[in-house]
């Protein structure tokens, strides 16, 4: 019997010459789209997870994360993982049960592909790659993080606004603006909540344009727990380079500028989005978070540089360059602002080389070797700008998606969790191949206060995705409470949650949730208490106190100026998102969205 593969006459490829030909729905052979990175493209609800262990009955919410997971093959071969279409988990907990469900977030992308039934948009953050049926789109695959604001879920992707979400449906509700308050083309999938204000503090780089023009233009906005937007202010970055994290203490914003520019010479060749500069400093912004003004903010310098394996391999004070994720933030009693984040050694972006041939990392593998430690900086914000600052302490530990207790944001803090490399550690390259996503084999509880390291390895076939703290009920101390995280079985390709003591890794896990599919490599995400959820849903509801969060009604600026300039070309009646003559009519006040 015929094997149900040999196909009687083989489909061409679906890739020529790097492009997507023909209508095949074929992911390509690549490592970014095979092994544990297929796409999952999993629209589901799974009632009553299976478990192992006791699973806290203390912990009543819902786990949501978001992950890139491409709805179709990318137009071209070399694509990203950070170029698929947002897709949300929401793991909800209750009285020791656990119910799945996971659905896409419908993008104005989103929904030209589907309507298309094919990939319209090209590479990475670049327009110039578009199918012309789509110009002038909003861009966004709103795929980086998925946080609650005001009975909403916002999904976000640093190169466009936020699309709200529904959170007990998941079903989107539209493209966000704030009530028509926020209208950068771009916004932070990192936002800041002040725990004492309820403050949002938000933010936008390459904001000046179209989001897509390498403009220098930063916006910092503040959004207070009414909803109602505060502060505006608009600063200027030395460069156009990635601000992907930033840290928020009690009077400041802090922007890592990472020395990873943006090129509009570059995008309309077809290139990449960014290239990693080894030459470039990396910068520190510093603003005020009341009354800011242009000219108020602060950026401080630091060495950026590639520094031999085994001097980095010493954890000394080296000049790492590539900023990973902020842990927490607070000012000392001397007015100085503290700032810890995990800073790389090299290019930890390998797809995004140097413009000029340089000796960085340029394959998965040699990423893979470079050293993620935690940097501790300790500003003084009346520093003139530009001044050199160093790091004042390091961790001395590997790894990436640091977490705190949110609740602490702000405020001197001493816990924090990560994903964390031992290479130290045996791992079954026969039966996982390279680890996708990086070698995140261990979970780790640090102190700083102590120099505590308090871990837990996965094993020779797992990896972990980013954790988040959960409180304990009633406790309002400092990480009393949980830390889950899921975990990638890269043999089996399969996820589980395992939840742990927040304090007590290196016990082992309390207990496991097993889904029975394998989901993608997320991003980020959020814990939400059920109170927190079933509060707005009463205050959202028809005729509620708030009322049902609105879509936004009127086209971005830069949508505007577009029409205004007659540069759409979007084939009439072919798309059902906003495009062409649709955006047109909504610049002239007519809702199309
Ligand atoms: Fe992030």
């Amino acid at each position: 019997m015929a094997h149900i593969f040999s196909l009687a006459a083989p489909p061409p490829p679906a890739y020529h010459e790097g492009n997507h030909s023909g209508d095949q729905v074929k992911f390509p052979d690549t490592g970014f789209f095979q092994g544990f990175n297929k796409p999952s493209r999993l629209e589901a609800d799974i009632f009553e997870c299976e478990t192992s262990g006791t699973i806290p009955k203390d912990i009543n919410g819902t786990f949501y994360r978001v992950q890139p997971d491409h709805q179709f093959p990318p137009l071209f071969e070399e694509d990203i993982h950070f170029n698929g279409d947002g897709s949300v988990s929401a793991f909800k907990f209750e009285n020791g049960h656990v119910d799945f469900k996971q659905r896409f977030v419908h993008t104005d992308r989103f929904k030209a592909e589907r309507s298309a039934r094919k990939a319209l948009l090209g590479k990475y953050r670049n327009p110039y790659t578009d199918n012309e049926m789509v110009k002038g789109i909003i861009r966004t695959a709103s795929n980086t993080n998925i946080i609650f604001w005001r009975g909403v879920l916002l999904a976000t992707k640093e190169d466009g606004p936020p699309f709200a979400m529904d959170p007990t449906t998941l079903e989107t509700i539209g493209r966000y603006d704030f009530d028509g308050q926020v209208l950068a083309p771009t916004f932070t999938a990192h936002p800041k909540f002040d725990p004492d204000t309820g403050e949002m503090v938000c933010f936008g780089y390459e904001a000046g344009g179209n989001g897509h023009d390498a403009s220098c233009d930063i916006v910092v906005y503040t959004i207070d727990e009414d909803g109602k937007k505060t502060e505006e202010c608009w600063y200027k970055a030395p460069f156009c380079g990635m601000i992907h994290d930033c840290a928020l203490t009690k009077n400041y914003l802090i922007l890592p500028l990472t020395p990873i520019k943006v090129n509009e010479e570059r995008l309309k060749k077809g290139g990449n989005k960014f290239a990693w500069d080894p030459n470039e400093d990396q910068w520190y912004g510093i603003v005020p978070r009341r009354n800011g003004k242009p000219e108020d903010i602060v950026w401080l310098r630091a060495d950026n540089g590639t520094y031999p394996q085994n001097l980095i391999s010493k954890f000394s004070l080296t000049h790492a360059g590539f900023h990973g994720h902020v842990a927490g933030s607070y000012e000392d009693s001397n007015g100085h602002i503290v700032c810890d984040l995990t800073v790389a050694s090299d290019n930890v972006f390998f797809f995004f080389p140097p413009d000029t041939p340089t000796p960085t990392p340029s394959t998965l593998l040699q990423r893979n070797k470079l050293v993620s430690d935690t940097y501790r900086w300790v500003f003084d914000p009346k520093t003139p700008t530009h001044t050199r600052v160093q790091p004042a302490r390091t961790y001395g530990i590997n790894g990436e998606f640091s977490r705190i207790d949110d609740r602490v944001l702000t405020k001197k803090y001493n816990h924090f969790w990560q994903c964390n490399i031992d290479a130290s550690k045996p791992y079954n390259f026969a039966k996982c191949g390279p680890p996708a996503g990086g070698l995140f084999n261990v979970i780790g509880h640090y102190e700083w206060d102590t120099g505590r390291k308090d871990t837990w390895w996965a094993g020779p076939t797992c990896t972990f995705q980013e954790p988040i703290f959960v409180p304990r009920e009633g406790s309002t101390v400092e990480g009393e409470g949980y830390l889950m995280a899921l975990l990638n079985h890269l043999d089996v390709l399969r996820n589980d949650i395992l939840i742990f003591d927040a304090q007590n890794l290196a016990q082992g896990p309390l207990a496991a949730v097993h889904l029975p599919v394998k989901l993608r490599l997320g991003l980020h995400g959020n814990f939400i208490e059920k109170r927190e959820v079933d509060e707005w849903k009463e205050r959202r509801r028809e005729g509620g106190e708030v009322g049902p969060a609105v879509p936004a009604r009127e086209a971005l600026p830069w949508q505007k100026r577009m029409a205004e300039r007659g540069e759409f070309k979007g084939e009439e009646g072919k798309l059902n998102q906003m495009t062409g003559k649709e955006v047109a009519k909504a610049a002239n006040g007519v809702n199309g969205h």
